[in-house]
């Protein structure tokens, strides 16, 4: 028999209670919450979508192997574990760990960045932006066009737009380029994957001109099934094959194993390069820690060297990336402007069309989440105008999926909680900003509800 249903490949052996609430006491929750579902307390939601990020659940082994941890300040066998699993699917000469990616990110544009150079990507996430920044450097985004539009039926959405790299080198010289990076899968575009053909382009144009390539590798594990089902050639090659493969055209990356680490905590960076490994491990020492541990527990370390593997594993992916895929289906049979096709990690509602009646200054991303979270329980995030400001070119509800966490009926669940929420969505209001931070305001922000559509936000 070919069996139709794709089940969670693992049985469950530890559960954690989820904690059920009325409607009447989610109003209470998000009112004290001031309309901002990242300062609601985490036991007073029923299904957790804020993000695939440190909340996985981990397996057998790696619980087992948490207890094999060597806790030696030095010469830990647990970090050689460590190093030997990296470098299988990875395959870069150093390794550094590190307590999770933007650390990895501060270390290597500390060492590579100056004031004034440009560090393309086919899109930076929210933190490897900041740490360039930091440095004095600009942050630019290539995607390709289909990158930008909402249901560009494309099959690696996440590509980087090579033409436009080539030109950008060619305005500002090699010079000021000290690296250019590939996010895999591409975050900030909704987590659509990046071919292997346009890895391969990006890496000849950068050999050409002399300048190293480092991926952002978080969710490579994901994109590497994507590489698998969608790219001709690849049908045959298993995963890890794959990620090697794509790892080879590169000279390094920087990893948080929050995410296709499968663990809750860590990252490490990677290089090929001996003098700048060298100056990294410098830098770590100074703040995060010795070289063979960089702020983790070698416990954590013993974590994600199973975890990266698991993560790898075909009959996991199978089952990791169809069930983001069931979720967005779903959603989209019940006629809901979702993101199409889905990215491996998260299901992307697009809230302007949800909500026509309420304009972006209104944030009609963070209205519908508040939305979501009263009707169901269910906490998602904001991307948008609350977190962008005016320069949101879109307003999307991120629906983003933890590893091994929760199964087909949940999404069952956050299908029927959407339904609902679609009939009364004429009804919804917008939400009006009463405080708000210097930096990254929508972690911290304050809102209220408009009352009536007309008032001013
Ligand atoms: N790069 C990408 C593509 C990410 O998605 C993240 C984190 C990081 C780097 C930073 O890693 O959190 O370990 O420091 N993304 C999470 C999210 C937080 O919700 O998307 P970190």
């Amino acid at each position: 028999m070919i069996p139709r249903t794709i089940i969670e490949p693992f049985r469950i052996k530890t559960v954690e209670p989820i904690h059920w609430s009325t409607r009447e006491q989610r109003e209470e929750f998000l009112q004290a919450a001031y309309y901002n579902l990242f300062l609601l307390p985490a036991e007073d939601v029923l299904i957790d979508l804020l993000t695939d990020s440190g909340i996985n659940a981990m397996s057998t082994h790696q619980w087992a192997a948490v207890m094999m941890g060597d806790e030696s300040y030095t010469g830990s066998s647990s970090f050689d574990r460590f190093r030997d699993s990296v470098q299988e699917i990875f395959g870069y000469k150093h390794v550094i760990p590190t307590h999770q990616g933007r650390a990895a990110e501060r270390i290597l544009f500390g060492t590579m960045c100056k004031r004034g150079d440009i560090i393309p990507s086919n899109s930076h996430y929210d933190t490897t932006r900041a740490n360039i920044e930091f440095f004095g450097a600009e942050a630019m985004d290539l995607p390709i066009v289909e990158g930008t539009q909402l249901n560009a039926q494309h099959p690696f959405n996440g590509n980087m737009d090579v033409p436009l790299l080539e030109k950008i080198i060619e305005r500002v010289g090699p010079r000021r380029i000290p690296l250019v990076m590939l996010t895999i899968t591409n975050c900030p575009v909704g987590g659509q994957p990046v071919s292997m053909e346009n890895v391969r382009q990006v890496n000849a144009v950068c050999r050409r001109h002399n300048i190293p390539l480092y991926f952002d590798a978080c969710r490579f594990a994901e994109n590497a099934w994507f590489i698998k089902t969608r790219e001709p050639g690849y049908e045959q090659k298993t995963p890890r094959e794959i990620a090697l493969e794509l790892f080879r055209l590169g000279d390094g990356c920087t990893m948080s194993a929050k995410k296709d680490g499968l663990s809750n905590i860590g990252g490490f960076l990677s290089t090929n390069d001996d003098r700048l490994a060298q100056q990294e491990k410098d830098l770590l020492i100074l703040t995060e820690g010795y070289s063979t541990y960089g702020d983790l527990a070698a416990r954590d370390l013993e974590a994600i060297a199973i975890g990266i593997h698991e993560a790898i594993d075909e009959e996991y992916l199978r089952y990791r990336i169809s069930s983001v895929d069931y979720l967005c289906r779903h959603l989209a049979e019940a006629g809901l402007p979702v993101q199409q096709p889905a990215g491996g990690h998260a299901v992307y509602l697009d809230a302007r069309a949800f909500l026509p009646h309420i304009p972006p200054p209104q944030y009609p991303g963070a209205a519908l989440a508040c939305e979501i979270y009263l009707e169901g329980g269910v906490r998602t995030s904001e991307i948008g105008t609350l977190m962008f400001s005016s320069a949101a070119k879109v307003d999307l509800v991120r629906f983003a999926i933890p590893r091994r966490v929760y199964t087909q009926s949940h999404f069952d669940y956050v299908v029927e909680v959407l339904a609902e929420v679609w009939k009364k969505r004429e009804s919804i209001r917008g939400l009006r900003l009463t405080h708000e931070d210097v930096f990254m305001r929508h972690f911290t922000a304050h809102l209220e509800p408009i009352a009536d559509a007309a008032s001013p936000s």
